[in-house]
């Protein structure tokens, strides 16, 4: 990326009040210098997409290994996959790749991401005061959805069945953007949603609107659970569905990550 580009996307994280960052001041030193040779890669561009594995640390590889694993667990289930919470679109492209391994002509499988594309919107005092988040914290620059959107139509056309769009980016405050876009597709079973808003209204909001939509079987994923520094998460899926209703589970290679089975 052109470096005043990156400085100006830097200052905006620092303004808008990214989350708390847990790393030690080591380990950041770390992340920043391997971001640099990213950056920097003396590698040819052809070259470069048949090796981003060089720079994916174990903390990154964890998530998307994560990823392929709950993928595998909705094979055989019918329904779309939502996720709640976008940002850069990372794991809804990866999503994308793995529809194209595990089931490439599954036509059936669309993948729908929802996001405001301006950050967080919906703040409130049940989000706690830890996150030192704001309204539009987690902010992209104003034209990433374009952007996102050309990614993940190269990341379909590579893959069989490119001539029918089987992904969605909704743009706008999922207290509504959920219940809408759910009203004018009637039919819709979900057979995954992943929830990353973070925070209690957005995340209340999509728990209501997804409800009637899951089956037994159904998978939720979220990011927050049991999460001190994002308590409306957890506070949201008790409201709606009750703690002690659900079996809680998540996978060793990855701590923040955690998944419900709808029975
Ligand atoms: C932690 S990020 C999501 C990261 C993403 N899931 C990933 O794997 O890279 C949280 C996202 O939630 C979005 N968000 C927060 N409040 C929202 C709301 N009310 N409606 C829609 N999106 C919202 C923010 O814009 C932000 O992009």
């Amino acid at each position: 990326m052109v470096d005043g580009k990156q400085k100006h996307l830097e200052e905006m994280k620092r303004n808008s009040f990214d989350a708390i960052v847990l790393s030690s001041s080591g380990e950041m030193d770390l992340q920043g210098r391997l971001s640099r040779h990213l950056r920097e890669a003396p590698i040819p561009g052809d070259e470069i997409l048949g090796n981003l594995g060089l720079f994916l640390t174990s903390k990154n590889l964890s998530r998307l290994l994560f990823f392929s694993e709950i993928y595998q667990k909705i094979i055989n289930m019918h329904g779309v996959v939502m996720e709640f919470g976008v940002r850069w679109g990372q794991t809804l492209s990866f999503l994308l790749a793995l529809r194209g391994i595990f089931e490439p002509f599954n036509r059936h499988r669309k993948i729908i991401g929802f996001d405001t594309f301006e950050g967080f919107k919906g703040v409130s005092d049940k989000d706690g005061g830890k996150c030192r988040c704001g309204e539009g914290s987690y902010a992209v620059p104003g034209d990433y959805e374009q952007f996102l959107d050309a990614v993940l139509g190269l990341q379909e056309g590579l893959n069989p069945m490119a001539h029918i769009k089987r992904y969605e980016l909704v743009k706008g405050d999922a207290a509504h953007t959920v219940t809408d876009y759910l009203k004018s597709h009637p039919e819709t079973i979900i057979a995954l949603a992943i929830f990353d808003f973070d925070i209690y209204t957005p995340t209340k909001a999509a728990l209501e609107a997804v409800k009637p939509h899951l089956c037994k079987g159904s998978l939720l994923v979220f990011d927050e659970l049991c999460d001190d520094i994002f308590p409306g998460e957890t506070i949201a899926l008790n409201e709606v569905f009750g703690l002690n209703n659900l079996k809680i589970q998540r996978l060793p290679i990855t701590a923040r990550l955690s998944y419900v089975v709808m029975e």
